[in-house]
């Protein structure tokens, strides 16, 4: 049987390449997101695409529950699902925009993590992917909602790493730096000029070569088990 790999936030931007760059490789995808009929889109013929909203834990059970009942475990799951809300200065901050934030790339997160792990458990080697960003590591004025959610991001990986040593679990973030997808266009809730604005001047990745560029990285995984020093390399 091919492996399973699972990608949230996979209608559009990374997930997307993600997934489409995994059932290349051979894995069987199951693709999560809000707007199905783009998830079937990418997710092909021999893929499975299922409704999952992150920020809401019954849809995150039920997503998991599908999985479990086709597939009885998990061997890759990939925490893509994510973005940013604004570009507003914390004295100008918007409730609903940090809330929303919070929800999709944190608490989002660690729902669907904590309802894959013992599908991650029950496979011979399990490996989850966190999405993080550079915003994990950096900040910038008016950027201080997302950047704190990608911080987080972060210490949810680190902290992974810990609680799971010892078992072969491997984890991994990647943090991209700009690429060109829907983000900016979420972020501006819809203004695709302000969105455009953002990346003029600049070269920003593409969807597809940030996984390639993931990639890349994979020669210098460790042998297996996972321990979380050779893990942080990746
Ligand atoms: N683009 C960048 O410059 C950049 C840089 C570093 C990191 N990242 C991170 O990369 C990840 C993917 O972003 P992207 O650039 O590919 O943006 P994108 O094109 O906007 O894709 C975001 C994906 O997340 C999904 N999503 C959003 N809210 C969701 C929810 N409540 N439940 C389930 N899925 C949800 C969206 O699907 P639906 O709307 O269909 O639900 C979509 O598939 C994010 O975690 C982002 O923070 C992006």
């Amino acid at each position: 049987m091919a492996p399973i790999a699972v990608i949230t936030g996979a209608s559009s931007g990374i997930g997307a390449a993600t997934a489409i760059a995994l059932g290349r490789h051979g894995y069987q995808i199951v693709a999560g997101a809000r707007r199905v009929e783009r998830l079937e889109r990418v997710a092909g013929e021999e893929g499975l695409a299922l409704a999952l909203d992150v920020t809401d834990e019954s849809s995150v059970k039920a997503f998991v529950r599908e999985i479990s009942k086709r597939f009885g475990r998990i061997d890759v799951l990939v925490n893509n699902a994510g973005g940013a809300l604004g570009l507003n200065p914390i004295a100008h901050a918007i409730d609903d925009e940090w809330i929303g934030m919070w929800k999709t790339n944190v608490l989002g997160l660690m729902w669907v993590t904590r309802a894959c792990l013992p599908l991650l458990r029950k496979a011979k080697y399990g490996h989850i992917v966190n999405i993080g960003s550079i915003a994990g590591f950096e900040t910038y004025a008016g950027g201080a909602g997302y950047t704190a959610v990608k911080h987080a991001v972060r210490a949810i990986t680190k902290t992974l790493r810990l609680e799971l040593n010892g078992q072969p679990i491997r984890i991994t973030e990647i943090a991209p730096g700009l690429v060109e997808t829907e983000f900016s266009v979420v972020r501006f809730h819809g203004d695709r000029n302000a969105a455009k604005a953002v990346y003029q001047g600049l070269k920003p990745l593409t969807a597809e070569s940030a996984c390639r560029r993931g990639r890349a990285r994979r020669h210098c995984e460790p042998a297996r088990p996972a321990c979380p020093e050779s893990a942080c390399r990746c």
